[in-house]
């Protein structure tokens, strides 16, 4: 259904039964619409995209064609997760397509936040319709829109993703199966798909990804240890408890040196900066305190592991005045 809304006398899904309900409804309604046709999905591995994805592969199995972009700005696992699970064990028809050198050859150089998003999003869409082109036969397009998508974009404070800027000559009828659903609904819906749980509740994730915890321009070292740094972070919270309790949790490698010694020799490295943070509604943030035996264990192992880092510092900043992102 095109343009569909939430009905205003619409159950809330918050247990098994409901989701169930809904999934069976939504088959049912995507069999109708698609019918014996082909349909295109951009499968970044968040929420949104991986539950839209496991609906249509319950629905339409092969007639679905995914496609991954790996832009290199990617958490460390990511790509590998969307492969095993759509690919491996879900059987999905799905396109991967590692355009890492492409992102960053693009990228080289290029300081100003903006212009990094822009041409991260340009990219993308450009890869993602390079690949729709050498496709046959694709009349639908499916997207991740959730119902909070289309009430920011109606209330002004969000342009809406629809479409997401595809070149004028292609022309796709939409497919979207969690249109009119909260995120807490797309989450159990996705549970309840076979989705494995760190899929379903992790945590917000940039789209420009790695890109904005690397300030500045982008080099590949620099990038390497924010990804490493990022998954030793993620590893301890999971191992102390705290995944899925703290709402957003990452690490930001600024582009500045320090002096350091290692091994009785100077070292000139870069910090990097851990930011843990909880909220509601992501326009005030507060900062979750981390126990000082975390904060030592974790210094430890960043200084340890990661090439290139000689220092790690807390962010202790609140929003406002800090944003969560540096960038
Ligand atoms: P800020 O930095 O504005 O972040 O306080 C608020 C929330 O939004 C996420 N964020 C983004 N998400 N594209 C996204 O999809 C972006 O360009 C972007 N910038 C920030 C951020 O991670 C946080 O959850």
């Amino acid at each position: 259904m095109v343009n569909e809304r939430r009905p205003d006398d619409m159950v809330r899904i918050t247990t098994p039964e409901l989701a169930d309900a809904y999934i069976e409804e939504r088959i049912a309604a995507l069999k109708a619409q698609v019918g014996d046709k082909k349909v295109l999905l951009a499968l970044s591995g968040g929420v949104d995209s991986s539950v839209v994805a496991a609906m249509l592969i319950k629905a339409i199995g092969q007639q679905l064609v995914c496609v991954h972009v790996n832009h290199g700005l990617l958490r460390k696992g990511e790509p590998e997760q969307v492969i095993e699970v759509f690919q491996n064990q879900m059987k999905a028809n799905l396109v991967y397509v590692d355009a890492t050198d492409r992102f960053l050859d693009k990228l080289a150089g290029v300081s100003d936040p903006e212009t990094k998003r822009k041409i991260i999003g340009g990219e993308f869409i450009e890869v993602f319709a390079e690949e729709a082109r050498k496709l046959d036969g694709i009349e639908f397009l499916a997207q991740g829109t959730i119902w909070p998508d289309i009430l920011e974009s109606e209330a002004g404070i969000k342009a809406h993703h629809n479409a997401g800027g595809l070149p004028e000559d292609m022309k796709f009828e939409l497919v979207e199966p969690v249109r009119i659903l909260f995120k807490d609904e797309v989450r159990i819906v996705g549970e309840r798909l076979g989705l494995p749980a760190n899929m379903v509740y992790r945590q917000p994730f940039p789209g420009p990804g790695l890109g904005v915890r690397c300030p500045g321009a982008i080099t590949r070292d620099r990038l390497e240890a924010v990804r490493e740094s990022d998954a030793i972070l993620r590893e301890e919270f999971a191992k102390n408890g705290l995944e899925g309790k703290v709402w957003q949790y990452f690490t930001v490698v600024p582009d500045f040196k320090s002096t350091g010694v290692k091994d009785g020799k100077r070292t000139f490295d870069w910090p990097c900066i851990i930011r843990a943070i909880n909220t509601t509604d992501v326009m005030e943030v507060t900062v979750e305190h981390l126990s000082d035996e975390l904060i030592d264990h974790l210094v430890n192992r960043i200084i340890k592991e990661v090439p290139g880092i000689n220092r790690v510092l807390f962010d202790y900043t609140p929003k406002p005045p800090a944003t969560v992102e540096y960038e």
